[in-house]
């Protein structure tokens, strides 16, 4: 398995194959989630590219950009383990020549006043211009994301079918340890105390799909039942939403996904979950 630095390395390697390319755009720190995913791509395709870049644009000025955790050598080992073919880990400066004159890929206001993109100005204009970059670099036929960022995939699948991206876009089921938290690169930031006040976000999603599984339908009793669960942590959002198109979930809808984002503290660590119901 190679690591390649530079794009135009990586053109020189897709330009002749004649394979389906299967890429899985992540910001390294591996864990099983991100693992899961290179396994779907590496069976669905004749090669598969594992992009490891910590991209600034999609972070705020007070965000963790600085102290995001790095671990490159460890990413490609379990890469190669997978069966990925390259992993493609360009610099800042390979990516942007200068991000304060970008052109941007912009999502809908609709797509991201809300959720994540209300808390996180400019985030989803980061994720979608790096991802629309990722894109024609790898000339991908298939880019697989976990659902664990419910609101970036979302944004993802408008995108492709705005622009007319010839690229399937593969969804992966959220991968969770065995108490129930769900896998993230930010985990790493949690001491034991932190980790256990962590474990709300998937207890309360639990709690509200055995309401549901009850058959309760009424919003308010959902997301009061989730916050008195998610009491002691620094709730920025519990939501339901239809899953299908990230609208405010109506209580005819037969399909809802219920999501929250919460800092943890005392590590201010921000973390999201989500469930359907
Ligand atoms: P990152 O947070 O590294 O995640 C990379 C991919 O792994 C995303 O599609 C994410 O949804 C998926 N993933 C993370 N944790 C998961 C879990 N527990 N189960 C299943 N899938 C999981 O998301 C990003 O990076 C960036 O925004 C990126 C798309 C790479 C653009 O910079």
């Amino acid at each position: 398995m190679k690591i390649i630095h530079k794009i135009s390395q990586i053109r020189e390697i897709t330009k002749n194959l004649n394979v389906s390319v299967g890429l899985v755009p992540t910001m390294g720190a591996l864990h099983s989630g991100h693992a899961s995913l290179i396994e779907k791509s590496v069976k669905d395709n004749g090669f598969t590219i594992v992009s490891v870049f910590v991209n600034p644009v999609q972070f705020g000025i007070n965000e963790d950009f600085d102290k995001y955790p790095r671990t490159l050598e460890n990413d490609a080992q379990l890469c190669e383990k997978l069966g990925a073919d390259v992993v493609f880990a360009p610099s800042v400066d390979e990516m942007y020549q200068d991000t304060r004159e970008l052109t941007l890929v912009c999502p809908p206001y609709s797509a991201i006043n809300k959720l994540c993109g209300k808390s996180r100005p400019g985030h989803f204009d980061g994720v979608a211009t790096v991802v629309s970059k990722l894109f024609n670099i790898t000339k991908c036929t298939r880019a697989y994301f976990g659902q664990k960022d419910a609101q970036q995939l979302f944004i993802i699948k408008k995108m492709v079918k705005d622009l007319n991206f010839d690229i399937e876009i593969v969804p992966c089921p959220i991968i969770r340890e065995s108490d129930g938290l769900a896998l993230s690169s930010r985990n790493s930031y949690l001491d034991e105390n932190a980790r256990k006040e962590a474990l709300k976000l998937s207890r309360a999603l639990n709690y509200s799909k055995e309401l549901w599984q009850k058959g309760i339908r009424d919003k308010d009793i959902l997301r009061d039942s989730a916050l008195k669960i998610l009491e002691g942590l620094d709730v920025d959002y519990v939501e339901i939403v239809d899953p299908e198109t990230f609208e405010d979930w109506q209580e005819t809808g037969k399909k809802a996904l219920m999501l929250i984002a919460a800092k943890i503290p005392p590590t201010n660590t921000r973390l999201i979950d989500n469930m359907e119901l």
